[in-house]
């Protein structure tokens, strides 16, 4: 497996332009599955997330082209069956979503605990709820798989007790073709849901209230295909606006959409950065002095958590006590113990919340990325720190960010993949 190594305490500076989403993009492969008609994604991050749900989809039988960087065809009318290949599902949470369009194409499915970044338990109840609703069949299987089963989905009220991001996708594409109407009561509002409803609306659906709570889908017969664009990244954005603070840096964050981190930003100027933002880029104008903050992260538009191992790094080049309550997963604050390690001073009060005490000046050491986020805000410490880290084992980070060390070599990191 490969490694980074980072030589620490430069600046960086020039223009990082973000990819396209990947929590879009692989939801969005999922709706291929929902259509015979040929699809045609573009600004697709290629990243290893994106292939293995291709990889996926290609196991089921789809006919898939790549006709340029990040634009991909795929037909999915070869599809014999929903049985997706088990270990392929065990390496990726997001090949959840392709459950839903499975059992609505093909009335079985087997849903198992997918792998995925260990970022805490990620169970599967709220997906076997909600197609149970939709008149599914759930009988469990040895090895923690369940076999769904449902001639034809009828509509239902999907009432979330937790909001998801996922199983709002996955019972959204599920009730697409089912029969009658669905409503899903408590549905997550990140935007990356807007984008997936409006593809679907524009090839047939019927899907109203994508972005609020509510979401009522009337069933079609069939649906088409069409082109459909993946969205900037906002957690990359945030992530490369945090990589400028911590490093002291200027930056210009371009190909983006700034109105995606409304909140994040609000928190970032409370503590003293300043940002020149326009309609597709953010330009970091001030990146020192900051001062320490609290923050809690929340769905969607509240500060998400996918920013949160980031922000404890930032928060340790800022002044005061900050407290980072990490609300969504129980396994995202673990990897403040390598920060220590580094000079941080964290104290994890329990698995949810952390205290940190700041500004700390942090030396490079041998470290291992946990998982994609907690690795680039391992990756953005390494680079914030004076003298050399190595970061092992860089697999979580290239699930989750594409060609990273040639981009961040263009704004004069130095970084290099061994
Ligand atoms: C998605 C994002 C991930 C982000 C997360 C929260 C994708 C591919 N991933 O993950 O980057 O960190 O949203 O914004 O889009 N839960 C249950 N039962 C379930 C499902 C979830 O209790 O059946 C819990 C989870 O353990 C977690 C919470 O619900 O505590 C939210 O998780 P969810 O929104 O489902 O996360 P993902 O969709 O997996």
């Amino acid at each position: 497996m490969a490694d980074f190594i980072i030589e620490g305490g430069y600046k960086l500076a020039g223009e990082l332009p973000v990819a396209g989403a990947k929590n879009l993009a692989l939801k969005a492969i999922a709706a291929a599955l929902l259509s015979p008609e040929t699809m045609k994604l573009a600004n697709m991050p290629e990243i290893e997330d994106v292939k293995r749900q291709l990889e996926i989809l290609t196991r089921l039988g789809a006919t898939i082209s790549r006709q340029d960087k990040g634009v991909y065809e795929i037909n999915t009318k070869a599809v014999q069956s929903g049985s997706m290949p088990r270990e392929l599902v065990n390496k990726l949470r997001a090949s959840t979503v392709l459950t839903g369009p499975l059992l609505a194409r093909f009335g079985e499915v087997e849903l198992s605990h997918p792998g995925g970044c260990k970022i805490g338990r990620r169970p599967i109840d709220l997906f076997l709820r909600g197609f149970q609703a939709l008149g599914a069949q759930v009988k469990e299987v040895p090895g923690k798989a369940y076999q769904l089963h449902a001639k034809r989905l009828r509509g239902g009220r999907i009432i979330f007790p937790k909001v998801s991001v996922t199983g709002t996708e996955t019972m959204m594409l599920a009730a697409v073709l089912a029969n009658g109407k669905t409503e899903l009561i408590n549905a997550a509002l990140e935007p990356e849901i807007i984008e997936l409803a409006n593809y679907l609306n524009a090839n047939g659906a019927q899907i109203e209230g994508a972005g609020t709570t509510v979401i009522t889908i009337e069933g079609v017969k069939e649906i088409g295909a069409g082109n459909f664009t993946m969205m900037p990244d906002r957690i990359e954005t945030g992530t490369f606006i945090m990589l400028a603070l911590a490093t002291s840096s200027s930056l210009t964050i371009s190909q983006c959409e700034p109105k995606h981190l409304a909140v994040p930003l609000a928190v970032w100027q409370d503590m003293g950065a300043e940002f020149k933002i326009n309609e597709t880029s953010i330009i970091v104008t001030k990146a020192s002095g900051l001062r320490s903050a609290d923050i809690k992260t929340h769905e969607y538009p509240g500060f998400v958590t996918d920013l949160q191992s980031s922000m404890t790094v930032l928060l340790t080049q800022a002044t005061g006590h900050s407290l980072v309550h990490e609300t969504i997963f129980e396994g995202r604050l673990f990897f403040t113990d390598v920060l220590n390690q580094m000079g941080a001073e964290i104290t994890l009060c329990d698995p949810h919340r952390v205290i940190i005490q700041g500004p700390t000046p942090l030396e490079g050491r041998t470290i291992e990325a946990p998982d994609a986020r907690a690795g680039l805000a391992l990756l953005t410490a390494a680079l914030a720190a004076k003298g050399k880290s190595t970061i092992k084992n860089i697999y979580p980070i290239d699930r989750g960010y594409e060609c990273l060390e040639q981009r961040l070599v263009g704004i004069g990191a130095r970084i290099q993949r061994v």
